[in-house]
């Protein structure tokens, strides 16, 4: 047997070592490959298909394998990297080079620079002015800052100048630790897991980090030559994970009960602590967090949206992988941490996809009474993102294709039932209809986890309302990842969103994470009010109320109608 077994990437052609019994999701993950691993390896999930040969040199099919690809897929030589061991020389071809590139394949180097597309819309009153901060910028007379927001599954910077917050650049891509799991409870059982998980997790953090400041500043090159020693500040948000994660914490605590942060204050950091390219000495701010699931990308939203500043109630809700909510009320300001999971970013679905061109992003009834699904830059469809899964949950509903309780409607003649006579899926985009030949469909497991993301928001909702002894919201901030980028009316037929958190005024703001970093950038005092915030929000604890179980079981189930 020889030393090492060569390892053959296809469609790339990279030709890789590795030893005898080495994973092929170790292998794949060393080597950056763009699979998705939602489950962080846990042969749970069935994303990570690869297909490989010739499978003598591979270890026997798992149990888990069996239970995730079909007889057909077997036969085509699909394995799970997860899985799967190398006993010889392999080929590994990734099926659906396309999909994975799209779901999570800017992970390594598909970034999408936005630049001064995403800088109007988060600053649209000062697009006009910008010109002028642009050439006080290339005459030398500003300094440049940094703003990060680093989420469990995007990473997004802004190039700004930092006396008045002018964005320079901005740019966004995937965070490269999605292969180790698709929300912080994967990532932090990566760490624990392996002697080796935390430096894995931060060296894949810092380099998707490095990359985007790299893009970003070559966006600027036509207009501007931005060095890195340009950048004479870095002011980070994140989830308390992913901030952990970045400043070289263990995230251990976070995984276990109290759940508590190691710190809630980060220490002041310089660029070189982090290996970040750019001058050595750049001081870099991590925000405060509140708590082991509230973190500075909350305290952010809330500096740069100010609700205490108003007489009114209000709610931001930020939803992502994870969505955190802030109800502001005359009382002050309490926060909650609602365990959405990663559904509603695709993951744990079985066509789930990132809302990436091909994702079914939206879906409505047309007058026959189908469904008629649209999909992100009209191209073959490859999957259906969180959007396409709540827009699709409202119609299927309303069609009475789905009963209250979850289960599909036998009697539908779009539901395909097995040989019991239940239903167990409905086709939303016919195979023949996608260039990777497989269908887009919807199951009942598909419907059960939507139905858990669902339940988690509205039941949070209502008990932190509860908790601060209001009956009625003025005024719903939706924002995050995902919070600005779904239909909140049909999230509000599935019951997500309680009634009474909608019958005021509804605002969705893009980015107010990274607004909120912007403004500490412009304005050191605006570090001071964070503080303030991450120190008098009231945190409340959902696992720890009494009733909640009980309230997020009842909250499972779809409404009758959106004031039921
Ligand atoms: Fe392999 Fe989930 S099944 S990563």
């Amino acid at each position: 047997m020889p030393e090492k077994n060569i390892i053959r990437f296809e469609p790339t052609g990279i030709v890789a070592k590795a030893s005898p019994g080495s994973n092929l999701y170790t292998v794949s993950a060393r080597h950056m490959l763009p699979l998705s691993f939602d489950c962080g390896g846990r042969g749970t999930c069935g994303k990570c298909r690869v297909k490989v040969g010739p499978q003598s040199h591979l270890t026997p099919l798992t149990e888990k394998e069996k239970e995730h690809l079909s007889a057909e897929q077997i036969r085509q030589g699909l394995r799970l990297a997860c899985q799967s061991s190398v006993c010889g020389d392999i080929t590994m071809h990734h099926p659906d080079a396309e999909e994975n590139t799209a779901d999570c394949g800017n992970d390594v180097g598909g970034k999408e620079i936005k630049g001064r597309l995403e800088r109007d819309s988060l600053h649209p009153h000062l697009s006009e002015e910008n010109s002028l901060a642009e050439e006080n910028f290339l005459s030398g007379e500003n300094s440049l800052g940094l703003a990060l927001d680093i989420g469990t599954t995007t990473l997004a910077a802004y190039l700004c100048e930092s006396g008045s917050g002018e964005i320079i650049a901005s740019a966004s891509q995937a965070n490269s630790q999605r292969m180790y799991g698709a929300d912080v409870i994967s990532r932090i059982a990566f760490a624990d897991a392996r002697a080796d998980g935390m430096k894995i997790l931060r060296e894949s953090l810092l380099h998707s980090v490095n990359m985007l400041i790299r893009d970003m500043l070559e966006s600027c090159a036509e207009n501007h030559k931005i060095q890195p020693e340009d950048i004479s500040e870095v002011c980070v948000v994140g989830n308390t994970t992913m901030q952990h994660i970045f400043a070289g914490i263990h995230p251990h605590c976070l995984g276990v009960s109290p759940y508590q942060p190691a710190v809630r204050v980060f220490p002041e950091m310089k660029a070189a602590d982090f290996g970040l390219h750019l001058h050595p000495d750049c001081p870099v701010y991590i925000f405060p967090v509140v708590s082991g699931f509230v973190g500075g990308d909350t305290v952010g939203a809330a500096l740069a949206d100010a609700p205490y500043k108003r007489d009114d109630i209000s709610l931001i809700m930020d939803i992502g992988t994870n969505g955190e909510l802030v109800l502001s009320t005359p009382e002050g300001l309490w926060t909650a941490s609602c365990a959405t999971g990663p559904a509603l970013e695709g993951a744990h679905i079985s066509c789930g996809m990132r809302a990436v061109p091909g994702a079914v992003h939206q879906a409505e009834l047309n007058p026959e009474g189908q469904i008629h699904c649209h999909v992100l830059d009209d191209i073959s469809p490859r999957g259906i993102c969180g959007s396409g899964m709540i827009d699709s949950l409202a119609v299927m509903r309303e069609r009475g294709m789905i009963l209250p309780d979850g289960r599909f409607q036998n009697e539908d003649p779009d539901v395909i039932c097995d040989s019991q006579g239940i239903g167990r899926k409905t086709i939303l985009i016919s195979a023949e209809e996608c260039a990777s030949g497989e269908e887009i469909a919807i199951s009942l497991k598909d419907v059960r986890q939507m139905q858990l993301a669902k339940a988690a928001l509205s039941a949070g909702i209502r008990f932190l309302m509860k908790k601060a002894g209001v009956e009625q919201i003025d005024q719903t901030i939706l924002t995050g990842a995902f919070g600005a980028h779904f239909d909140w009316q049909n999230a509000a037929v599935i019951g997500m969103i309680p009634p009474e958190a909608i019958e005021g005024e509804v605002h969705v703001k893009q980015n107010l994470a990274g607004r909120g970093a912007l403004m500490a950038l412009m304005n050191p005092g605006q570090r001071e009010e964070a503080l303030e915030i991450s120190r008098n929000m009231r945190f409340v604890e959902m696992a720890a109320e009494p009733d909640f179980t009980t309230a997020f079981a009842k909250a499972t189930a779809f409404p009758d109608s959106v004031y039921s």
